[in-house]
């Protein structure tokens, strides 16, 4: 349903000049589609011609001679093609002779390499020396069958244009990105997480017509696929660009997010690491979006990225150290409904003689959460509070003994914690909880849980501090590689950006800390003065 079109356009880049060599490479077989080498142009004038981009271009391949260095002129041009859409892209190593096996390895090795951060799954094929027949030595697939093989190939991804209605049937336009439907499938919608089924697909090439068995009431933007192969759903995201604007990218600043299924209002959280234009930096949205890694998926998991007007940047999404969100909010329970106490959490908090909610401490391992909200627990109790500290250690020996360190297991970890911390809080008790919780938008959503007394607490020391006390030693292992993901060292952390109460543990020493929290709790907490 989804055919590429007959002919395809294929750009072609690369570092010396091998136009000729790739077009007979390209062109001797017949059939559909057929791929056209374009254009070539030298490196300078490459970006301009794919940005004035006249004719439809499908596959993309960028040259690179065998034994030559793979410089970050290549990688620019291998960004462009991926952030312009262009798929699939292969990487060319040309020159090659029977005898060339061992340097086609070599050449191969030191690509990968260069583009491990990428984490682009880019076919490496060899092109004989003159365009020739593929080298006898090569079993895998040459680079017509390469570049053709995975056109129109990816999971279903379906862009909604909009509702329309026909004989009282819901139903939607919308516009094919990737794969193919067909009546009698189920889809779910994102970022809204609705379900429908398929009765029938009506329209043609790009742009069907979905008749649905039930309205899922999705507005123009939203991603169908089918079930099992959904996108990620996230605030979150790392963008690897090829920065095109005049100036850098702006840290704060919005920027518009344009992709097959729209534009989405884009946020630079940070940038990452900046190697001329190539940038990469972290990108969030105001609410959850649907998107596909360009490392899973390709052909969704490209941007453009827009300066009011004027396109700023192109570049691939990833995900990586960051958490599907999609599980934290897909409710699975149904005909559920509220039971009211009797006994409220007002009438609760004028007994105790303290207001209850949660003070939620956040900073790296070794910043001194724990060892901060013990001791405060200890104080408090004394002073006639009810008081209780859940902390991640403990909690992971329990309640979350199913979880790991993965960015979703985290997410799942502070979901569990965030919500039995409301419940406590609304049993009338003061909740301390001491868990790095990484990630702002897992933050949020505990805050969510028991707005009415959500207190942040950031409890900050720089990582060298940290790193110096390692009080459990896991700092020492994470830099052997003995533990993956860890935080600060291969896993991201997130600092606050508002905390009600910053305390700086690199500076004060655990009394001074302790006090600062006590004073913090008896000011927004105490009905009457505590004993
Ligand atoms: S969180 O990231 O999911 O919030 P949590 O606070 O529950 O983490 O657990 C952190 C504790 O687990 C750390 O203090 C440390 O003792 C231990 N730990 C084990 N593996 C890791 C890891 N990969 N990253 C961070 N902490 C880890």
């Amino acid at each position: 349903m989804t055919e590429p079109n007959a002919e395809r356009r294929v750009v072609v880049g690369g570092q010396t000049a091998p136009a000729s060599a790739l077009a007979s490479a390209l062109g001797g077989q017949a059939g559909t589609p057929r791929l056209v080498v374009a254009d070539h142009a030298g490196r300078s004038g490459f970006l301009k011609r794919l940005l004035e981009g006249d004719a439809p271009t499908a596959c993309g391949v960028v040259a690179v001679a065998a034994g030559a260095a793979f410089d970050g002129d290549l990688r620019r041009q291998l960004f462009v093609l991926a952030g312009l859409g262009i798929q699939p892209l292969a990487i060319a190593i040309t020159g090659l002779g029977e005898g060339d096996a061992g340097r086609f390895a070599a050449s191969s090795e030191a690509v990968r390499a260069a583009l491990a951060d990428l984490g682009a799954p880019m076919a490496i094929v060899p092109v004989a020396a003159g365009g020739a027949a593929v080298p006898t030595w090569h079993y895998g697939a040459d680079l017509t069958a390469t570049l053709r093989g995975s056109l129109g190939s990816g999971p279903l991804r379906l862009a909604v244009v909009g509702a329309a209605t026909l004989g009282g049937q819901p139903a939607y336009r919308a516009r094919v990105l990737s794969g193919s439907v067909a009546a009698g499938e189920g889809l779910v919608f994102s970022p809204s997480n609705r379900l429908a089924k398929v009765t029938a697909v009506t329209g043609e090439g790009e742009s069907v017509v979905l008749h649905l068995d039930a309205d899922p009431g999705v507005g123009a933007g939203e991603i169908a696929s089918h079930e099992g192969s959904p996108p990620v759903e996230t605030d979150v995201f790392i963008g690897h660009m090829v920065w095109l604007a005049a100036g850098g990218p702006v840290v704060e600043r919005t920027y518009t997010l344009r992709r097959g299924n729209g534009d989405v209002a884009v946020r630079i959280q940070s940038v990452d690491s900046a190697a001329g234009e190539a940038i990469k930096a972290t990108f969030r949205t105001g609410s959850l979006i649907a998107l596909d890694p360009f490392e899973r998926y390709p052909a969704t998991g490209w941007f453009r990225l827009y300066d009011g007007a004027a396109l700023a940047a192109c570049g691939t999404m990833g995900m990586r150290g960051y958490a599907d969100q999609r599980f934290l909010i897909t409710v699975r329970a149904t005909n559920i409904v509220r039971v009211e106490h009797a006994v409220s959490t007002e009438l609760r908090a004028r007994r105790n003689g303290h207001r209850s909610g949660v003070l939620w401490m956040t900073g790296l391992s070794g910043s001194g959460k724990s060892t901060i909200s013990i001791e405060v627990e200890k104080r408090l109790f004394e002073k006639g509070y009810q008081v209780y500290v859940l902390d991640g250690d403990n909690v992971r020996h329990g309640l979350n003994s199913n979880l790991g360190f993965s960015p979703e297991d985290r997410a799942e970890n502070i979901r569990r914690v965030g919500e039995v911390a409301a419940l406590f809080a609304r049993a009338g008790v003061i909740v301390l909880t001491a868990f790095i919780s990484p990630y702002r938008s897992d933050r949020d959503r505990a805050r969510a849980a028991f707005r009415e007394g959500f207190h942040e607490i950031y409890v900050h020391a720089d990582l060298e501090t940290c790193e110096a006390r390692d009080p459990k030693g896991l700092y020492k292992k994470a830099r052997k590689g003995e533990i993956k993901d860890f935080t600060g060292i291969s896993a991201p952390y997130e600092a606050p950006e508002n905390p009600e109460l910053g305390i700086d543990t690199g500076r004060y020493g655990v009394e001074d800390s302790v006090r600062m929290v006590v004073d913090y709790i008896d000011r927004h907490f105490a009905l009457r003065v505590a004993a």
